[in-house]
């Protein structure tokens, strides 16, 4: 079975193609990026409408395959920006009219877990879902991938592109910041936010904000020490999570986890408690269609197809909200 997935929760536009045995035939993005201010959410989805043939178009001839090779097609539904997902999901149910084959719409985050599990081989892993939008601690439980530990206000790579844009960085800030950081040799030290398994980054955007207009500060000192606090925040709960579920893997998704220091982190937490540490490769931490197709084919293997009211889009829904059938 080949299945086509678009992904269009929020910047990426994204084609991915897997057949049934998990895979990746083809794996095309574009992603929306500005020099000056942020996410319009109407300008990303007229982004996404430019290129949307265009994307699927290159996936088709880098898999080899035509259009009508296509057995099964998945979008995702949730959560996200609702102009962008509009996009997707518009397009999918076109395609699936057309070609007269099955549509399943599936959750972005579950999405993370599964392209993980699939690429590293892990079995139950505690995943660390650290993205622009989401921050996140999730693992299998009792038929459900339930979230153990989250960000109370924005998600991780929101609070390094925030403070990117305040110093003038541009978008997207996590990497600039990480080529800063390496010039960093000063610690200063920040608030350092963990209540339980759940983080906050709203008070230290305050916080660096401050200390970046005192110039009493040198960025890249700034860069590194933001650094060292979040990504301890996101080991600390990601530990914990493993210590209260017993799983012994922890895998990495979302774009943040593309940053070298964090994986170091994470990396060395896992090894001082003998569990296994797994990180795909950043084509796939990245927002991406493959991650849609796959978790298109797991559960269309266990559902079968939507309805096609059904395939309606769901800004708001989370990943413990989803049914899990394939586990
Ligand atoms: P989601 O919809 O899952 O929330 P997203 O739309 O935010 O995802 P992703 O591609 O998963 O998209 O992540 C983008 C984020 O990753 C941006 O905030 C960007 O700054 C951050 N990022 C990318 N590379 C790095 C890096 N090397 N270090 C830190 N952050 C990074
Ligand atoms: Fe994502």
């Amino acid at each position: 079975m080949i299945c086509l997935g678009i992904e269009s929760t929020a910047h990426t536009f994204g084609v991915g193609i897997v057949d049934g045995k998990g895979k990746v035939l083809a794996n095309v993005k574009r992603a929306f990026t500005t020099k000056k201010g942020g996410m319009v959410p109407f300008q990303v989805a007229e982004h996404h409408t430019d290129v949307c043939d265009a994307v699927v178009k290159e996936a088709l001839e880098k898999a080899g395959i035509g259009i009508k090779d296509i057995e099964l097609i998945s979008f995702s539904q949730g959560p996200g920006i609702g102009q962008c997902l509009r996009v997707g999901s518009f397009m999918t149910r076109v395609l699936s009219l057309k070609l007269k084959k099955p549509l399943v719409g599936v959750n972005h985050a579950v999405a993370h877990q599964e392209i993980g599990k699939l690429l590293t081989k892990a079995k139950d892993p505690v995943l660390l879902y650290a993205s622009g939008a989401n921050t996140q601690v999730i693992a299998y439980e009792a038929g459900k991938y339930r979230v153990f530990g989250e960000t109370l206000d924005q998600g991780v790579g929101n609070f390094l592109d925030s403070f990117a844009r305040f110093a003038g960085l541009g978008f997207p800030g996590g990497p600039k910041i990480y080529e800063l950081s390496l010039k960093g040799k000063n610690f200063i030290e920040l608030p350092y936010t963990v209540k339980g398994m759940d983080v906050s980054f709203g008070g230290l955007l305050t916080n660096v904000k401050h200390k970046f207009n005192s110039g009493r500060y040198k960025l890249e000192d700034l860069c590194f020490s933001i650094q060292e606090t979040v990504f301890a925040m996101l080991a600390e709960i990601s530990e914990r999570a493993m210590a209260h579920t017993g799983k012994k893997e922890l895998v990495l998704g979302g774009g943040v986890a593309c940053n070298k220091r964090l994986q170091e982190m994470c990396s060395i937490m896992c090894e001082e408690r003998g569990a296994k540490f797994f990180v795909p490769a950043n084509e796939f931490l990245v927002d991406n269609g493959t991650m849609i197709a796959w978790l298109g084919i797991l559960k269309y293997k266990a559902e079968g197809a939507a309805k096609l009211k059904e395939t309606i889009m769901r800004p708001y829904e989370r990943a413990d909200d989803v049914k899990v059938t394939w586990v």
